[in-house]
Protein backbone atom coordinates (compact mmCIF):
# COMPACT_ATOMS: atom_id res chain seq x y z
CA UNK A 1 0.00 0.00 0.00
CA UNK A 2 1.36 3.58 -1.28
CA UNK A 3 1.60 5.78 1.96
CA UNK A 4 -0.76 9.42 0.47
CA UNK A 5 0.72 11.75 -1.66
CA UNK A 6 -0.43 14.74 -0.34
CA UNK A 7 -2.39 14.95 -3.90
CA UNK A 8 -6.23 15.14 -2.76
CA UNK A 9 -7.19 13.41 -6.29
CA UNK A 10 -4.82 10.61 -6.27
CA UNK A 11 -5.34 9.97 -1.97
CA UNK A 12 -8.93 9.71 -2.64
CA UNK A 13 -8.65 6.32 -4.29
CA UNK A 14 -6.32 4.97 -1.51
CA UNK A 15 -9.90 3.23 -0.31
CA UNK A 16 -10.61 1.67 -3.36
CA UNK A 17 -6.96 0.45 -3.90
CA UNK A 18 -7.69 -1.43 -0.36
CA UNK A 19 -10.90 -2.91 -1.53
CA UNK A 20 -9.49 -4.64 -4.50
CA UNK A 21 -8.76 -7.73 -2.64
CA UNK A 22 -12.73 -8.21 -1.82
CA UNK A 23 -13.77 -7.94 -5.05
CA UNK A 24 -15.22 -10.90 -6.97
CA UNK A 25 -15.35 -11.08 -10.48
CA UNK A 26 -17.60 -8.71 -12.75
CA UNK A 27 -16.69 -6.02 -9.71
CA UNK A 28 -13.34 -6.53 -10.54
CA UNK A 29 -13.44 -6.43 -13.85
CA UNK A 30 -15.82 -3.26 -13.80
CA UNK A 31 -13.33 -1.54 -11.33
CA UNK A 32 -10.15 -1.96 -13.23
CA UNK A 33 -11.71 -0.44 -16.21
CA UNK A 34 -13.07 2.29 -13.62
CA UNK A 35 -9.18 3.04 -12.46
CA UNK A 36 -6.97 2.56 -15.09
CA UNK A 37 -9.14 2.25 -18.35
CA UNK A 38 -7.53 4.39 -20.92
CA UNK A 39 -10.24 6.80 -21.56
CA UNK A 40 -12.69 7.28 -18.79
CA UNK A 41 -10.37 5.70 -16.00
CA UNK A 42 -9.85 7.35 -12.65
CA UNK A 43 -6.28 7.38 -13.10
CA UNK A 44 -6.13 8.68 -16.53
CA UNK A 45 -8.23 11.39 -15.71
CA UNK A 46 -6.44 12.12 -12.78
CA UNK A 47 -3.02 12.29 -14.69
CA UNK A 48 -5.21 15.12 -17.39
CA UNK A 49 -5.09 17.59 -14.38
CA UNK A 50 -1.19 17.66 -14.91
CA UNK A 51 -2.15 20.43 -17.91
CA UNK A 52 -2.98 23.02 -14.40
CA UNK A 53 0.58 22.46 -12.75
CA UNK A 54 3.50 24.54 -13.43
CA UNK A 55 6.35 22.99 -15.04
CA UNK A 56 8.23 22.38 -11.87
CA UNK A 57 5.59 20.73 -10.19
CA UNK A 58 5.00 18.54 -12.93
CA UNK A 59 7.75 15.57 -12.25
CA UNK A 60 6.49 15.34 -9.02
CA UNK A 61 3.01 14.50 -9.96
CA UNK A 62 3.25 11.97 -12.63
CA UNK A 63 5.49 10.09 -10.79
CA UNK A 64 3.28 10.16 -7.64
CA UNK A 65 0.36 9.18 -10.26
CA UNK A 66 2.80 6.33 -11.74
CA UNK A 67 3.54 4.69 -8.27
CA UNK A 68 -0.49 4.84 -7.84
CA UNK A 69 -0.78 2.89 -11.09
CA UNK A 70 1.71 0.36 -10.57
CA UNK A 71 -0.15 -0.08 -6.69
CA UNK A 72 -3.44 -0.66 -8.26
CA UNK A 73 -2.16 -2.75 -11.21
CA UNK A 74 -0.39 -5.31 -8.92
CA UNK A 75 -3.41 -4.99 -6.39
CA UNK A 76 -5.94 -6.69 -9.55
CA UNK A 77 -3.34 -9.41 -10.83
CA UNK A 78 -2.74 -10.30 -7.09
CA UNK A 79 -6.67 -10.60 -7.19
CA UNK A 80 -7.29 -12.06 -10.20
CA UNK A 81 -4.36 -15.00 -9.20
CA UNK A 82 -5.91 -15.95 -6.04
CA UNK A 83 -9.76 -15.93 -7.19
CA UNK A 84 -8.17 -18.11 -10.10
CA UNK A 85 -6.83 -20.57 -7.55
CA UNK A 86 -10.02 -20.57 -5.00
CA UNK A 87 -11.37 -21.65 -8.64
CA UNK A 88 -9.02 -24.70 -9.67
CA UNK A 89 -9.73 -26.41 -5.53
CA UNK A 90 -13.38 -25.99 -6.03
CA UNK A 91 -13.29 -27.54 -9.72
CA UNK A 92 -10.76 -29.69 -8.59
CA UNK A 93 -12.25 -33.52 -7.42
CA UNK A 94 -9.66 -33.47 -4.11
CA UNK A 95 -11.97 -33.89 -0.83
CA UNK A 96 -10.29 -31.02 0.85
CA UNK A 97 -12.36 -31.96 4.15
CA UNK A 98 -10.61 -35.69 4.17
CA UNK A 99 -8.33 -35.58 7.12
CA UNK A 100 -4.48 -35.88 6.50
CA UNK A 101 -2.61 -38.97 6.38
CA UNK A 102 -0.68 -39.54 9.61
CA UNK A 103 2.86 -39.37 9.32
CA UNK A 104 4.92 -41.72 11.75
CA UNK A 105 7.16 -40.57 14.66
CA UNK A 106 9.34 -42.83 16.32
CA UNK A 107 9.34 -42.28 20.08
CA UNK A 108 11.01 -44.07 23.16
CA UNK A 109 9.78 -47.20 24.24
CA UNK A 110 8.72 -46.44 27.76
CA UNK A 111 11.31 -49.37 29.15
CA UNK A 112 14.09 -47.05 27.10
CA UNK A 113 12.62 -43.77 28.75
CA UNK A 114 12.95 -45.70 32.25
CA UNK A 115 16.65 -46.84 31.58
CA UNK A 116 17.55 -43.73 30.27
CA UNK A 117 16.86 -42.14 33.18
CA UNK A 118 18.33 -43.94 35.55
CA UNK A 119 21.21 -44.10 33.63
CA UNK A 120 21.18 -40.25 33.67
CA UNK A 121 21.10 -40.26 37.34
CA UNK A 122 24.14 -42.39 37.88
CA UNK A 123 25.93 -40.44 35.54
CA UNK A 124 25.06 -37.37 38.16
CA UNK A 125 27.26 -39.41 40.50
CA UNK A 126 29.86 -40.15 38.70
CA UNK A 127 29.07 -43.45 37.39
CA UNK A 128 30.41 -44.72 34.09
CA UNK A 129 28.14 -46.88 31.04
CA UNK A 130 29.20 -50.33 31.05
CA UNK A 131 28.12 -52.96 28.41
CA UNK A 132 28.93 -56.78 27.87
CA UNK A 133 28.05 -59.45 25.76
CA UNK A 134 24.15 -61.17 25.46
CA UNK A 135 26.33 -64.87 24.90
CA UNK A 136 28.30 -65.40 27.99
CA UNK A 137 29.99 -68.34 29.15
CA UNK A 138 29.06 -70.32 32.30
CA UNK A 139 32.25 -69.04 34.04
CA UNK A 140 31.42 -65.46 33.76
CA UNK A 141 27.67 -65.41 34.11
CA UNK A 142 28.16 -68.06 37.44
CA UNK A 143 31.28 -69.03 38.79
CA UNK A 144 33.50 -66.17 38.98
CA UNK A 145 29.96 -65.02 40.46
CA UNK A 146 30.71 -67.34 43.41
CA UNK A 147 28.01 -69.58 42.46
CA UNK A 148 29.08 -73.53 43.39
CA UNK A 149 28.69 -75.41 40.22
CA UNK A 150 26.82 -77.61 41.65
CA UNK A 151 24.54 -75.56 43.23
CA UNK A 152 20.78 -75.38 42.53
CA UNK A 153 21.07 -71.56 42.61
CA UNK A 154 22.23 -72.45 38.96
CA UNK A 155 19.09 -73.99 37.96
CA UNK A 156 17.05 -70.79 39.60
CA UNK A 157 17.72 -68.76 36.76
CA UNK A 158 16.40 -71.33 34.41
CA UNK A 159 19.00 -70.75 31.81
CA UNK A 160 19.18 -70.97 27.88
CA UNK A 161 22.25 -72.60 27.16
CA UNK A 162 23.76 -72.65 22.96
CA UNK A 163 24.92 -75.25 21.20
CA UNK A 164 28.41 -74.39 20.11
CA UNK A 165 30.33 -77.50 21.30
CA UNK A 166 32.57 -76.38 23.77
CA UNK A 167 31.28 -78.16 26.88
CA UNK A 168 33.02 -78.29 29.63
CA UNK A 169 30.55 -77.65 32.71
CA UNK A 170 33.31 -78.42 34.76
CA UNK A 171 35.62 -75.36 33.40
CA UNK A 172 32.83 -72.94 33.12
CA UNK A 173 33.07 -73.48 29.18
CA UNK A 174 29.33 -74.01 28.60
CA UNK A 175 28.47 -70.83 26.57
CA UNK A 176 24.79 -69.43 27.80
CA UNK A 177 22.09 -66.60 27.13
CA UNK A 178 23.56 -64.20 30.19
CA UNK A 179 20.70 -64.76 32.81
CA UNK A 180 21.51 -61.29 34.52
CA UNK A 181 24.08 -58.33 34.04
CA UNK A 182 26.17 -59.39 37.11
CA UNK A 183 28.66 -61.16 34.77
CA UNK A 184 29.49 -57.18 32.86
CA UNK A 185 30.72 -56.75 36.57
CA UNK A 186 33.62 -59.89 36.20
CA UNK A 187 34.35 -58.22 32.92
CA UNK A 188 34.49 -54.76 34.29
CA UNK A 189 36.83 -55.39 37.45
CA UNK A 190 39.07 -58.07 34.86
CA UNK A 191 39.74 -55.19 32.68
CA UNK A 192 42.10 -52.92 34.81
CA UNK A 193 42.58 -52.14 37.98
CA UNK A 194 39.70 -50.31 40.99
CA UNK A 195 38.27 -47.76 41.56
CA UNK A 196 35.08 -49.16 39.41
CA UNK A 197 31.77 -46.99 39.60
CA UNK A 198 29.75 -48.18 36.28
CA UNK A 199 26.07 -48.90 35.27
CA UNK A 200 25.49 -52.06 33.02
CA UNK A 201 22.14 -51.80 30.84
CA UNK A 202 20.97 -55.04 28.87
CA UNK A 203 18.80 -57.57 28.22
CA UNK A 204 19.09 -60.97 30.23
CA UNK A 205 17.36 -63.82 29.10
CA UNK A 206 15.50 -67.07 31.59
CA UNK A 207 13.19 -70.07 30.45
CA UNK A 208 10.78 -67.94 31.47
CA UNK A 209 6.88 -68.40 30.12
CA UNK A 210 5.54 -65.42 28.64
CA UNK A 211 3.12 -64.49 30.54
CA UNK A 212 1.48 -61.20 32.41
CA UNK A 213 4.44 -60.79 34.61
CA UNK A 214 7.04 -62.98 32.69
CA UNK A 215 9.48 -62.50 29.71
CA UNK A 216 11.88 -64.71 28.57
CA UNK A 217 13.76 -61.72 27.24
CA UNK A 218 13.86 -58.38 29.66
CA UNK A 219 16.01 -55.70 30.45
CA UNK A 220 18.41 -55.08 33.94
CA UNK A 221 20.03 -52.56 34.97
CA UNK A 222 23.17 -53.43 37.13
CA UNK A 223 25.72 -51.31 39.18
CA UNK A 224 29.08 -51.63 40.79
CA UNK A 225 30.61 -49.25 42.56
CA UNK A 226 34.50 -50.73 44.35
CA UNK A 227 36.70 -48.32 45.87
CA UNK A 228 38.79 -48.65 49.21
CA UNK A 229 36.92 -47.50 52.46
CA UNK A 230 33.36 -48.14 50.68
CA UNK A 231 31.17 -49.46 53.24
CA UNK A 232 27.15 -50.75 53.42
CA UNK A 233 26.30 -47.54 54.62
CA UNK A 234 27.78 -45.65 50.95
CA UNK A 235 25.02 -48.66 49.51
CA UNK A 236 21.97 -47.47 51.24
CA UNK A 237 22.73 -43.31 50.68
CA UNK A 238 23.51 -44.04 46.81
CA UNK A 239 20.64 -46.46 46.29
CA UNK A 240 18.91 -44.17 48.72
CA UNK A 241 19.55 -40.79 46.83
CA UNK A 242 18.67 -42.84 43.63
CA UNK A 243 15.34 -43.85 44.64
CA UNK A 244 14.18 -39.94 45.60
CA UNK A 245 15.47 -38.58 42.50
CA UNK A 246 14.05 -41.03 40.12
CA UNK A 247 10.66 -41.47 42.55
CA UNK A 248 9.96 -38.41 44.14
CA UNK A 249 11.61 -35.98 47.45
CA UNK A 250 9.45 -38.04 49.74
CA UNK A 251 10.39 -41.68 48.81
CA UNK A 252 10.94 -43.84 51.40
CA UNK A 253 13.09 -46.84 51.17
CA UNK A 254 13.77 -49.98 53.04
CA UNK A 255 16.24 -52.76 53.07
CA UNK A 256 15.03 -56.30 53.36
CA UNK A 257 17.70 -59.14 53.83
CA UNK A 258 18.27 -61.49 50.88
CA UNK A 259 20.30 -63.91 49.32
CA UNK A 260 22.75 -63.93 46.33
CA UNK A 261 26.02 -65.89 46.13
CA UNK A 262 28.16 -62.40 45.08
CA UNK A 263 26.82 -60.52 47.53
CA UNK A 264 27.46 -60.68 51.50
CA UNK A 265 25.42 -59.68 53.16
CA UNK A 266 22.41 -58.88 50.41
CA UNK A 267 19.53 -56.91 50.69
CA UNK A 268 16.08 -56.52 48.31
CA UNK A 269 15.00 -52.82 48.21
CA UNK A 270 11.53 -51.70 48.75
CA UNK A 271 10.44 -48.41 47.96
CA UNK A 272 6.96 -46.56 49.42
CA UNK A 273 4.40 -46.78 46.83
CA UNK A 274 3.93 -43.93 44.72
CA UNK A 275 0.44 -44.49 44.54
CA UNK A 276 -1.08 -45.12 47.68
CA UNK A 277 2.32 -43.03 49.76
CA UNK A 278 2.57 -46.47 52.04
CA UNK A 279 -1.10 -46.36 52.81
CA UNK A 280 -1.97 -50.34 50.80
CA UNK A 281 -3.36 -50.15 47.41
CA UNK A 282 -3.79 -52.77 44.34
CA UNK A 283 -0.06 -51.78 42.28
CA UNK A 284 1.27 -52.26 46.05
CA UNK A 285 -1.05 -55.51 47.38
CA UNK A 286 -1.67 -53.79 50.44
CA UNK A 287 1.58 -53.45 51.84
CA UNK A 288 2.59 -49.84 50.73
CA UNK A 289 5.82 -50.89 49.65
CA UNK A 290 7.27 -52.14 46.34
CA UNK A 291 10.49 -53.92 45.55
CA UNK A 292 12.60 -52.48 42.84
CA UNK A 293 15.87 -53.65 43.70
CA UNK A 294 18.59 -56.69 44.92
CA UNK A 295 22.19 -55.62 45.95
CA UNK A 296 24.87 -56.00 48.56
CA UNK A 297 28.36 -55.97 49.69
CA UNK A 298 30.79 -57.72 46.68
CA UNK A 299 31.60 -61.31 48.22
CA UNK A 300 35.46 -60.84 48.76
CA UNK A 301 35.80 -64.22 46.73
CA UNK A 302 34.23 -62.38 43.84
CA UNK A 303 36.86 -59.35 44.03
CA UNK A 304 39.67 -61.87 44.53
CA UNK A 305 38.31 -63.92 41.60
CA UNK A 306 38.65 -60.98 39.64
CA UNK A 307 42.22 -59.79 41.26
CA UNK A 308 41.29 -57.19 43.25
CA UNK A 309 42.62 -57.48 46.83
CA UNK A 310 39.54 -57.56 49.13
CA UNK A 311 41.81 -56.50 52.32
CA UNK A 312 42.64 -52.92 50.62
CA UNK A 313 39.07 -53.25 48.35
CA UNK A 314 35.39 -52.98 49.39
CA UNK A 315 32.60 -52.42 47.78
CA UNK A 316 29.02 -53.14 46.49
CA UNK A 317 26.42 -53.56 43.61
CA UNK A 318 22.65 -53.53 42.57
CA UNK A 319 20.53 -55.07 39.76
CA UNK A 320 17.17 -53.75 39.32
CA UNK A 321 14.50 -54.46 36.44
CA UNK A 322 13.56 -51.67 34.18
CA UNK A 323 10.52 -53.60 32.84
CA UNK A 324 9.04 -53.86 36.36
CA UNK A 325 9.86 -50.06 36.95
CA UNK A 326 8.03 -48.89 33.95
CA UNK A 327 5.12 -51.15 34.88
CA UNK A 328 4.58 -49.70 38.04
CA UNK A 329 5.38 -46.06 36.87
CA UNK A 330 2.84 -46.24 33.79
CA UNK A 331 0.43 -48.79 35.77
CA UNK A 332 1.14 -51.35 32.81
CA UNK A 333 -1.00 -54.26 34.05
CA UNK A 334 0.51 -56.65 31.38
CA UNK A 335 4.28 -57.21 30.55
CA UNK A 336 3.52 -58.61 26.97
CA UNK A 337 1.91 -55.64 26.29
CA UNK A 338 5.77 -53.88 26.52
CA UNK A 339 6.56 -56.28 23.99
CA UNK A 340 3.61 -56.53 21.49
CA UNK A 341 4.66 -53.19 19.54
CA UNK A 342 0.86 -52.11 19.23
CA UNK A 343 0.90 -48.31 18.64
CA UNK A 344 -2.33 -48.44 20.14
CA UNK A 345 -0.10 -48.94 23.44
CA UNK A 346 3.00 -47.32 22.30
CA UNK A 347 1.59 -43.69 21.50
CA UNK A 348 0.10 -43.37 24.91
CA UNK A 349 4.28 -42.80 26.06
CA UNK A 350 5.99 -39.88 23.89
CA UNK A 351 5.44 -39.27 20.23
CA UNK A 352 2.79 -41.50 18.35
CA UNK A 353 0.80 -41.45 15.08
CA UNK A 354 0.14 -37.79 14.17
N1 LIG B 1 21.84 -60.32 39.43
C1 LIG B 1 20.77 -60.31 40.40
C2 LIG B 1 19.49 -60.82 39.72
O1 LIG B 1 19.42 -60.90 38.53
C3 LIG B 1 20.53 -58.92 40.96
C4 LIG B 1 21.69 -58.38 41.76
C5 LIG B 1 22.71 -57.67 41.14
C6 LIG B 1 21.75 -58.57 43.12
C7 LIG B 1 23.74 -57.15 41.89
C8 LIG B 1 22.79 -58.07 43.87
C9 LIG B 1 23.78 -57.35 43.24
O2 LIG B 1 18.52 -61.14 40.37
Amino acid sequence: MPEPSGYPELDALLPRLAAVATLDDPALEAEEIAILGRKQGALTAALRGVANLTPEQRPAFGAAVNQLKEAFTLAFAARRAALAAGQAARTSRDDLSMPGRATWMGGRHPVTQVVDEILAIFAGLGFAIAVGPEAETEETNFLALNFPDDHPAMDMHDTLYLETGVTDPARGERVLLRTHTSPVQIRTMRAGPPPYRVVIPGTVYRKDPFDASHAPGFAQIEGLAVDEGIGFVDLKGTLAHFARRFLGPDTKVRFRPSFFPFTEPSAEMDVSCRFCRGAGCGPCKGTGWMEILGCGMVHPSVLEGCGVDPERYTGWAFGMGPARIAMQRFEVPDIRLLYEGDMRFLSQFGRGAR
